[in-house]
């Protein structure tokens, strides 16, 4: 197998390289003057199988869409046998239903549009809704970076610290999360309105009196989410508030009022590489690659 660096991911790419021992294929990418994009892969993939490293996040989540449609079409015109696309963050994964009628399912788009370009197999990370990856058009797979997030923490010496999800929905990632960290765990309810996405949060018979918390979540957009978490959780007496995530966009000013509301740090994965991806995700993927368990 040889690894292709897309231009979103090209230091996790290279990392993946170094664990599995793949051949790294550099690619060249630009943006033309009309803002359409262009991407050249510098290695021979005649008769191999490739796995293209590139997530989708913003800036530019469409772009660099269109540029892992073109590297696997470039794959596959190059005579690579199979291509399995690794998008760490993969964009539009949230709509992955018909919320309001007149809408379509714009992550099931996506795949069929990654399908046509060439793609053979799928990989993520903590994708929103692991249902969504049962209409795609080829085998695709979601890997949790939580234990990863969670021992940076324990690293920290938060180990004991309570585990909390700001929605019941992703109250599993709290659970693995409370599995590296040891400690409690537990939810708050949010309710958004589909219209206007304003988000109504509360905490019926949460106690964190004292406690270290680490709030987790797939993914942190507008940080509105976490914003009304760690405001619930200050008033409800928590010590120290942190905050794990695997995709955190950070959009605008997301960061400030995200520690303006008294969490102390936040961590992030290089799904979306900026100032919080402490923790890469190179080792979950190598190996998922590898085939361990
Ligand atoms: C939604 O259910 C997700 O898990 C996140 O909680 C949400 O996308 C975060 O968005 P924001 O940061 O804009 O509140």
């Amino acid at each position: 197998m040889k690894i292709i660096s897309g231009p979103a991911s090209k230091e996790l790419a290279e990392k993946v390289s170094e664990l599995t021992g793949f051949q790294n294929v550099p690619v060249s990418a630009k943006i033309f003057p009309d803002g359409e994009s262009y991407v050249r892969l510098e290695g021979n993939v005649q008769g191999e199988e490739v796995a293209i490293v590139q997530t989708t996040c913003p800036p530019m989540q469409d772009g660099r869409l269109m540029q892992l449609a073109f590297m696997a079409d470039a794959a596959k015109r190059a005579g690579a046998t199979k291509v399995t696309a690794i998008t760490p963050y993969l964009a539009y994964a949230r709509q992955d239903k018909m919320f309001l009628s007149g809408e379509g399912i714009s992550v099931e788009t996506v795949a069929r549009m990654l399908k046509a370009a060439g793609v053979d197999e799928f990989l993520t990370v903590n994708i929103h809704s692991e249902a969504a990856l049962a209409k795609f058009p080829f085998p695709a797979k979601t890997v949790s970076a939580i234990p990863l997030i969670a021992d940076y923490f324990v690293k920290k010496g938060y180990k004991g610290a309570f585990a909390l999800s700001p929605d019941k929905g992703a109250m599993y990632i709290a659970q693995q999360a409370q599995q590296v960290l040891g400690g409690d765990v537990g939810h708050l309810s949010k309710t958004r309105d589909r219209y206007t996405g304003q988000t109504v949060q509360t905490a019926e018979g949460l106690n964190v009196q004292d406690q270290t918390v680490i709030i987790l979540d797939d993914i942190i957009s507008t940080g509105g989410t976490i914003v009304g978490a760690a405001k619930i959780l200050r008033e409800q007496g928590a010590k120290h508030v942190f905050c794990g995530c695997v995709h955190g966009l950070l959009i605008g000013d997301a960061e400030k009022r995200i520690l303006d509301a008294g969490v102390e740090e936040i961590v992030g994965t290089d799904s979306v590489p900026g100032a919080v991806s402490k923790v890469s995700l190179a080792p979950l993927i190598s190996q998922t690659l590898k085939g361990a368990p």
